[in-house]
């Protein structure tokens, strides 16, 4: 039935002349945004400058602004139901959750990610609707937007990720559209993300001859009982491309350019440096941007939302540092430069975070025992048909003192959904120690129901045998590990390593992969 209907469809649309897409339902009707049919004027703009107010949010203004000789519909009349932005598909990634405030509070109905109907294969917007705005409030209104990634981290957490750039402008540049409730008018804004500058620079600006060498540095650092973690290439060039873009936005916003682009320098774990040039009466005119820029580099290493389950107990640090040198690069010689090059600097201590889990009392704090769940587990084919098995890795800490500090790992609960049709689909653990090569099967013990935990009980590693241990979860293909795992973590499951007491039971969380921007 669905062929039939598939090859009608397939035979107007060529009878059309018409690329109609039916794998998408996209119809390509209208290549440019906003992909439909509308009167691209009106009474209402946006302000083109996005304020960004820090942990991802964005926010714009709206403006009731009637241009001249306009007297018809949208004019006069058209009331302000939805904004709609122009975005890449890429950032439409299952499970993000986007937030919107309008004058400050929540808006009635989240936004969401949505392919353009009538727009071109994958074209996509994110639209946020029921602004219940008109002639008499709309003048003034503030709409904000707060990026996130879903709770495994991904999506894009910044305008230069997100928007797809008219034609010929620098990423950060976004296109919008206000719509009236039929939809008949749409007028769109080109808006900037663009923090006013705080002071412009002093003095007239005239050239010099020197040069800053300015270097944004991401840099890590976690206390003891933490397994250190170090950034991946992926994330060192995920970074390093943000970076990059941001400055050339900013130089755009300040009507200046940069000498030499943003490019990677040192990709070492710990610190990840990024490095580009201005010619310093020219990086002086993109200092006042400095600070915003940090908060939303900061934002590609710890996204809106629940924090990465890896950098709990880091302190991260973003700084735009500037040295000036003497490169030669204009006819007069200044003996000192009065210009100031860009210099911020920003950082967020990680705290991990609280949930209801485990059921019972003991000591949850990272680091209390010798042993420490690696924050990635790995996947392999299940041995019975259809299943998959998820294997976390087990580690030797040092670990902070006390009484858990010297003890022995016996066991491991999983906080996972225990109603029957879920809890079913776990087939057993497979458990080898350190000091084994072969896996030996392991009977999974549940809690009492409501309780939320399953366990692999009865190990009883030394430190020797846990340096190194697996224990893989076998799931049935039919029940997903985010049906499976509970906590604000997609694709993660909350891991608790118990020794014989019950006293001291460390939470750690292992995801698929760390997030990359
Ligand atoms: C960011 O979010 C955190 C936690 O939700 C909050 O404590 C902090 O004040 C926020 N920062 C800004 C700049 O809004
Ligand atoms: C307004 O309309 C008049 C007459 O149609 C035209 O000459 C004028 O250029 C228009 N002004 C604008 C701003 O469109
Ligand atoms: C559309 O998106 C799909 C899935 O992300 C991708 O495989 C495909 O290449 C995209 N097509 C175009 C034309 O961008
Ligand atoms: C605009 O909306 C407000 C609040 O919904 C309403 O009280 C007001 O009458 C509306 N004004 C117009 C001109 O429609
Ligand atoms: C930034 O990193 C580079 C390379 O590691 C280093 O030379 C520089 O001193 C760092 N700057 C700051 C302010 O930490
Ligand atoms: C920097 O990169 C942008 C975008 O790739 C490019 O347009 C510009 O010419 C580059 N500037 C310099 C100085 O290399
Ligand atoms: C965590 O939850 C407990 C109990 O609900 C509460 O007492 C404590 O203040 C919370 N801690 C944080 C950091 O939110
Ligand atoms: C857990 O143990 C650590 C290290 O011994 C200690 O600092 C912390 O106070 C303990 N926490 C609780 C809730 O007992
Ligand atoms: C457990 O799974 C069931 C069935 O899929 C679902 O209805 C329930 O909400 C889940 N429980 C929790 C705590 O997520």
């Amino acid at each position: 039935m669905k062929l039939i209907i598939a090859i009608t469809f397939a035979l107007l649309a060529s009878a059309f002349g018409q690329d109609i897409i039916l794998r998408s339902g996209q119809s390509g009707q209208f290549p440019n945004f906003p992909y439909c049919l509308c009167k691209p004027t009106g009474a209402y703009r946006l302000d083109s400058t996005v304020t960004f107010k820090g942990n991802s949010t964005y926010c714009f203004k709206v403006r009731v602004s009637i241009p001249a000789n306009c007297s018809d519909y949208c004019c006069k009349q058209a009331d302000l139901k939805k904004l709609e932005i122009n975005v890449k598909p890429t950032c439409n990634v299952a499970g993000v959750v986007l937030t919107a405030t309008l004058n400050g509070a929540p808006a009635s109905i989240n936004p969401n990610f949505e392919l353009a109907p009538q727009g071109p294969l994958n074209s996509t917007i994110v639209k946020i609707t029921q602004l219940g705005l008109n002639l008499s409030n709309a003048d003034g209104a503030e709409i904000c937007l707060t990026l996130g990634t879903n709770r495994g981290g991904k999506g894009c957490t910044t305008l230069e990720d997100l928007c797809v750039p008219p034609a010929g402008a620098p990423p950060g540049v976004c296109s919008t559209a206000l719509f009236s409730s039929n939809n008949n008018c749409c007028p769109t804004t080109d808006v900037n993300n663009a923090i006013p500058p705080a002071a412009p620079p002093q003095g007239p600006l005239e050239q010099s001859v020197r040069i800053c060498v300015t270097c944004v540095n991401f840099t890590l650092s976690s206390g003891p009982g933490i397994i250190p973690y170090n950034f991946t290439p992926a994330q060192c060039s995920a970074y390093a491309k943000a970076v990059a873009a941001g400055f050339l936005n900013a130089a755009f916003q300040a009507s200046t350019e940069i000498f030499q682009n943003f490019t990677l320098e040192v990709c070492s774990g710990r610190v990840v440096s990024v490095c580009g040039k201005f010619e310093d009466y020219k990086g002086a005119l993109v200092a006042p941007y400095a600070d915003a820029l940090a908060s939303e580099f900061l934002s590609l290493v710890v996204p809106g939302g629940a924090p990465p389950p890896y950098l709990l107990g880091h302190t991260i640090l973003v700084t735009i540092s500037s040295e000036k040198s003497n490169e030669r690069i204009g006819r007069r010689l200044l003996q000192t430069s009065m210009y100031e090059c860009p210099v911020a600097e920003r950082s967020i201590p990680l705290a991990p975070s609280n949930v209801s889990f485990p059921k019972c009392i003991c000591n949850t704090t990272q680091g209390v025992m010798p042993f420490a769940t690696l924050p990635f587990y790995t996947t392999k084919t299940g041995v019975s048909k259809g299943s998959k098995q998820y294997c976390f890795t087990f580690t030797r800490i040092t670990p902070l003192s006390g009484p858990c500090a010297n003890t022995n790992f016996a066991k491991v609960e999983f906080w996972a959904n225990d109603t029957a049709p879920v809890r079913r689909g776990l087939k057993g653990f497979y458990v080898r120690s350190a000091t084994q090569t072969a896996f030996t099967f392991l009977s999974p013990t549940w809690s009492v129901s409501g309780d939320q935990t399953v366990r692999a009980t009865g190990l009883d590693w030394n430190q020797q045998q846990a340096n190194g241990a697996e224990i893989c979860m076998e799931l049935d293909n039919s029940v997903s590990l985010d049906a499976f795992c509970l906590g604000p973590y997609s694709m993660g499951c909350y891991v608790n390593i118990f020794d014989k007491s019950k006293n001291c039971c460390p939470l750690y969380t292992a995801i698929d992969a760390p997030f990359v921007p």
